[in-house]
C-alpha cells in the first residue's frame, strides 16, 4: 500500500488492503462482535478467488483483524466464497451459511461451523461435509443468479427458515426453504417476495421491528407487537430497498405495506451510497445493528494505486419510526461518540440569506456534526411544487443553488477558497397538501480531480409545520460523509475525494443560499479520534 494515502478513513472500517464489498454475517456471540466480509486478498479489484475476511470488536468501532475465515478450497466453492450469514443456533452456537461458486460456476450454498467454540475469537471456521446443502432448481432460480442466503429464523412449528436471492426470467426475488436439521433445505416454490423487471436480487435481510420505541428483537420473533421489514438489493440500480409489512407465518408469506414501484417513492436505507447491508440482532445491548457497504466513486486505475477499495458505513442502529409506523429510522451506533474528542458549538445564531460561516477550531477532515436548523414561517415563506414526476435527485443537481426557504446546511470537505466542497443541504417546498424537505448531497464541486463520478444524490421527506426545524447529523471520514436527516429518517451517504481540502487543509461551513433567515438553533462539532482498526500484534488491547 502506497504512503501517501489521503482517502484512506481513520474511523470506517477497512481491511489492510485491497478489496472489500459486503458485509459478511455480521453476530455478537459471547461478548465479542464479528464481522466478516467479502474480501480479494490479492487485488484492489473485484475478482474471482473471493474470500471472507473476518475481524472482531468488543465495540464495533476498533476492529482487530484476523485471518480469512473462509476460503475457496472444495469443488463447490473453488472460484468464489460470496455472501452469506451468520445464524445462532438453539444450542447458542453459531452457524454461517455462504454462496459459494462451484466449478461449474453454479452458486450452491454451504455451512461453515466454528472449529473450536473456546476460542474467544473464532478464528477457525470448518466445512460442513454435507456441503453444498443447497443448489440451484430451475423451477425457481437460473444457476448463476441464486445467492446470499439470510439469517435464519425459527418459526413456531419449530422449522428454521431462510431467504435467497434469486432471478427467473427478469423477475427478482427472494426463495425461501425450511428445515428442521439446518442441514436438509426444503423448496417453498411460491417465492417470498418477487418484484417483476428488476433483474437479480442479492443481499435479502428480513427481520422484525418493535412497535414501540427504539430496542430490536431478534430474528425469530412473531407478536403482535412486531412489524416486520423486508430488505432487497437490485444488482441493477445498485440500491438497497426496504419494505416494511405483516408477515403471515402460517402462509409463509410477507405482505408488504408498498409495492416497488422503481421510483423516488421506493423506501431505501440510504439515497446515496449504501449496498449489500445486513443487519443483526445484538442481545448485548438489544437492538438491531445494520452495517452496509460504501464503495468507491473514483476510478479503478485510482484503486488499484490506493492498493485498496471499499469501506463499511458506521453501523447503525435500525428501528421503527414511531410517528409514521412504516418507515425505518437509523442512527450511528452509540459507541463512535467516545471517539470524539474537542467541541465547538455554535446556540442560536442567524443565518441571513446569502451568508456562509466557518465552523473552525476542529478537525473537519475526521469529524462529527450534529444541528438544529430552525426555519421561518412556511405558509408565506414556502416555495410550491407539484410533485408529480419531480426526482428528487435531478432537483438537488439543478435547485441546489438558490431558492427561498435553503437551500442551508454544510459545506464539508471544503478548501479555504470554496473551490471543493460537498453540500449536504435542505430546501422546503409547499406542495397541494403538506410542506416537503428536499435533502441533498451535492458531490459536483467535492473535487478539482475529474474521473470521479461526482453524481448528486437527493430525497423528499415531510416537514413537521408545527416544529418548523430539520436536524441533520454528518459523519466526515476523509473521502466519506455520512449524513442523517430528520434525526435518522433520511440517509444519504457519499464518497469524495478533495485533492486541496484534505488532512488539516478540510474546512466545514454552514450556509444559507435561501432567501430568508434560518437560525442555527444547535450546532455541535467533534473531532473524531481515529479508531484502532489493525492487527492485534500492534494493537494496545490486553485480551
Ligand atoms: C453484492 C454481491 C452479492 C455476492 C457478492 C460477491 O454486492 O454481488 O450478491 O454474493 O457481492 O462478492
Amino acid at each position: 500500500v502506497p504512503e501517501n494515502q489521503p482517502y484512506r478513513t481513520s474511523y470506517h472500517f477497512q481491511p489492510p488492503q485491497n478489496w472489500m464489498n459486503d458485509p459478511n454475517g455480521p453476530m455478537y456471540y459471547k461478548g465479542v462482535y464479528h464481522l466478516f466480509y467479502q474480501h480479494n486478498p490479492n487485488a484492489a479489484t473485484f475478482g474471482d478467488g473471493i474470500v471472507w475476511g473476518h475481524s472482531v470488536s468488543y465495540d464495533l468501532i476498533n476492529w482487530i483483524h484476523l485471518n480469512n475465515a473462509i476460503e475457496p478450497s472444495e469443488s463447490y466453492d473453488i472460484i468464489s466464497c460470496w455472501s452469506g450469514s451468520a445464524t445462532i443456533l438453539l444450542d447458542g452456537k453459531p452457524i454461517i451459511m455462504y454462496t459459494g461458486i462451484d466449478h461449474n460456476r453454479h452458486q450452491v450454498q454451504n455451512l461453515a461451523m466454528p472449529k473450536n467454540l473456546s476460542d474467544p475469537f473464532l478464528r477457525e471456521w470448518v466445512k460442513h461435509t454435507h456441503n453444498p446443502v443447497i443448489t440451484p432448481t430451475d423451477e425457481v432460480a437460473e444457476v448463476d443468479n441464486f445467492r446470499d442466503p439470510s439469517t435464519a429464523w425459527h418459526g413456531k412449528d419449530g422449522k428454521w427458515r431462510i431467504i435467497i436471492g434469486a432471478q427467473k426470467g427478469d423477475e427478482g426475488r427472494t426463495i425461501l426453504y425450511q428445515s428442521e436439521d439446518f442441514v436438509n433445505w426444503k423448496l417453498d416454490p411460491i417465492p417470498f417476495y418477487a418484484t417483476d423487471n428488476t433483474g437479480v436480487c442479492e443481499c435479502p435481510d428480513f427481520y422484525p421491528v418493535s412497535i414501540n420505541g427504539t430496542n430490536g428483537v431478534d430474528t425469530s420473533v412473531e407478536s403482535l407487537s412486531v412489524r416486520h421489514v423486508a430488505k432487497v438489493g437490485y444488482l441493477r440500480m445498485a440500491h438497497d430497498y426496504y419494505f416494511v409489512g405483516k408477515y403471515l407465518s402460517d402462509e409463509e408469506r410477507f405482505i408488504a405495506d408498498a409495492k416497488f414501484t422503481g421510483t423516488c417513492l421506493d423506501l431505501r436505507y440510504d439515497y446515496g451510497k449504501f449496498y449489500a447491508s445486513k443487519s443483526f440482532f445484538d442481545y448485548a445491548k438489544n437492538r438491531r445493528i445494520l452495517w452496509g457497504w460504501v464503495n468507491e466513486s473514483d476510478s479503478e486505475r485510482d484503486d488499484i494505486q490506493k492498493g485498496w477499495a471499499g469501506v463499511q458505513s458506521i453501523p447503525r442502529q435500525v428501528w421503527l419510526d414511531n410517528k409514521s409506523m412504516n418507515r425505518l429510522v437509523q442512527w450511528p451506533i452509540e459507541e463512535v461518540e467516545n471517539l470524539r474528542s474537542k467541541n465547538m458549538s455554535i446556540n442560536g445564531e442567524k443565518l441571513v440569506g446569502g451568508s456562509i460561516l466557518e465552523v473552525s477550531g476542529i478537525t473537519a477532515s475526521q469529524a462529527d456534526i450534529e444541528v438544529l436548523f430552525e426555519l421561518p414561517e412556511l405558509e408565506d415563506n414556502a416555495e410550491s411544487l407539484d410533485l408529480s414526476g419531480v426526482d428528487p435527485q435531478l432537483l438537488c443537481s439543478n435547485a441546489a443553488r438558490s431558492g427561498i426557504i435553503g437551500p442551508f446546511g454544510l459545506l464539508a470537505l471544503a478548501s479555504k477558497d470554496l473551490r471543493e466542497h460537498t453540500a449536504i443541504s435542505f430546501r422546503v417546498y409547499k406542495t397541494s397538501n403538506k410542506y416537503v424537505g428536499l435533502m441533498c448531497s451535492d458531490q459536483s464541486r467535492s473535487s478539482l480531480r475529474s474521473d470521479l463520478d461526482k453524481t448528486t444524490y437527493g430525497t423528499f421527506f415531510d416537514v413537521d409545520s408545527n416544529l418548523r426545524t430539520i436536524s441533520l447529523r454528518s459523519l466526515i471520514d476523509h473521502s466519506i460523509i455520512e449524513s442523517f436527516g430528520e434525526g435518522g429518517r433520511v440517509c444519504i451517504s457519499s464518497r469524495v475525494y478533495p485533492s486541496l481540502a484534505t488532512a488539516s487543509d478540510a474546512h466545514l461551513y454552514v450556509f444559507n443560499n435561501g432567501t430568508t433567515s434560518v437560525i442555527i438553533s444547535k450546532l455541535n462539532a467533534w473531532c473524531i479520534k481515529e479508531a484502532e482498526i489493525g492487527h492485534l500484534k500492534n494493537m494496545s488491547y490486553k485480551t
